[in-house]
């Protein structure tokens, strides 16, 4: 569940206020990069069909995070046995390993450590980034 099959100079580069894709592009299990008002974003469609937005840049060393792997989040309850905390999906940035919870943008080790959330909506079919248009 990564966006690698996405070249950078081919990713959506909307204004404010535009639609990046329709609803039905962005499947469950997918992340997509934009450019939304001169910023660098990852939109990412959940496997339950959550919708989130985060700034597209690991806190590392800037890797994109639209490159990374969308997972289930886990826990450990004891050596060797995890279980899937269902309803919390992860990034693991394809980097050193930085894993962030994309509902809040916060690292799983540190979290006074966020990347930025972006709005992103779905309306009249389709999936925009930003706040509504007034
Ligand atoms: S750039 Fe993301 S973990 Fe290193």
């Amino acid at each position: 569940m990564h966006a690698d099959s996405v070249p950078l100079d081919a990713r959506p580069a909307v204004g404010a206020g535009q639609a990046v894709c329709s609803a039905g592009e962005l499947r469950p299990g997918q992340m997509l990069p934009v450019l939304a008002d001169g910023r660098d974003v990852v939109v990412i469609r959940t496997p339950d069909g959550g919708l989130h937005g985060l700034e597209d840049r690991c806190l590392h060393c800037g890797r994109r995070l639209s490159h990374g792997r969308l997972h289930v989040a886990v826990t450990a309850t004891d050596v060797g046995r995890y279980e899937e905390e269902q309803g919390r999906f992860v990034i693991k940035c394809s980097g050193d390993g930085y894993e962030y919870d994309v509902a809040t943008g916060t690292t799983l080790f540190d979290s006074a450590r966020s990347v930025t959330r972006v709005a992103v909506r779905e309306a009249d079919g389709a999936i925009f980034v930003g706040a509504p248009a007034a």
